[in-house]
């Protein structure tokens, strides 16, 4: 599969959120990467239930929402009411992470697996089974614009490794600091889904940057 752009709108213009919208609606990017932060997972807070139904009224693009909160099984329903098509729920946050993504898929969405900088892909072995993405945290979370952090990239390699010798079909997505230097060997190393805010949002020409991400080979 040729990989995908998610442009995260925790980095877009939210007094003019619909023009950022349109932008996207009309470039080619993939999904609609959306982080949702409450404050005591993640020490920010962004948007909640109001600004994912107004997005999902603006675009028919899929909606890949984050959820950076602690016991994300408490909002699994009124996540996918709102519109999200997938649902990643933290490994660190979710007290049953196999249960809660049994619920994600039985709720109608796609169920994602996140993991932090410092959490060792070798947890995912007990879950992986039943999510249909994993996402690797390239930053720490919380906040857009931070710097990649180099140590993903092995493990990229060990969840490949993992995926290939289990034959599993589960996409890998990447989040944090991807941007026109790092991009290639991300896509080189066979990751599915490249998620960049700053990179696009912060361009002078963001369809231009999301081509660039997109035309990487
Ligand atoms: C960080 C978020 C990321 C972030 C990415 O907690 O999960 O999605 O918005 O932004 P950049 O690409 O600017 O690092
Ligand atoms: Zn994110």
């Amino acid at each position: 599969m040729a990989h995908l752009v998610a442009p995260s709108l925790l980095s877009a213009n939210f007094l003019n959120l619909e023009k950022d919208i349109l932008m996207l609606n009309q470039s080619e990017a993939d999904w609609f990467h959306l982080d949702i932060m409450d404050g005591l997972f993640v020490p920010n807070i962004s948007f909640g239930f109001p600004v994912i139904e107004k997005i999902r009224k603006a675009t028919s693009k899929v909606l890949d929402v984050h959820l950076m909160i602690v016991d994300p099984e408490r909002y699994l329903e009124r996540f996918k009411k709102a519109g999200a098509d997938i649902i990643s729920i933290h490994m660190e946050a979710c007290k049953n992470p196999p249960e809660a993504l049994k619920t994600i898929r039985n709720l109608g969405a796609k169920a994602g697996i996140v993991i932090n900088p410092g959490t060792p892909v070798s947890v995912l072995s007990e879950v992986i089974g039943e999510a249909d993405m994993v996402l690797l945290m390239s930053v720490h979370p919380g906040f857009g614009g931070q710097s990649f952090i180099a140590d993903t990239m092995e493990k990229i390699a060990a969840l490949k490794h993992m995926i290939q010798s289990q034959h599993l079909n589960i996409l890998v997505e990447v989040d944090g600091g991807i941007d026109f230097q790092n991009a290639p060997s991300l896509v080189n190393s066979g990751v599915d889904i490249l998620v960049a805010g700053n990179t696009i949002f912060a361009s002078s020409d963001p369809v231009r940057a999301i081509h660039q991400l997109k035309s990487i080979c």
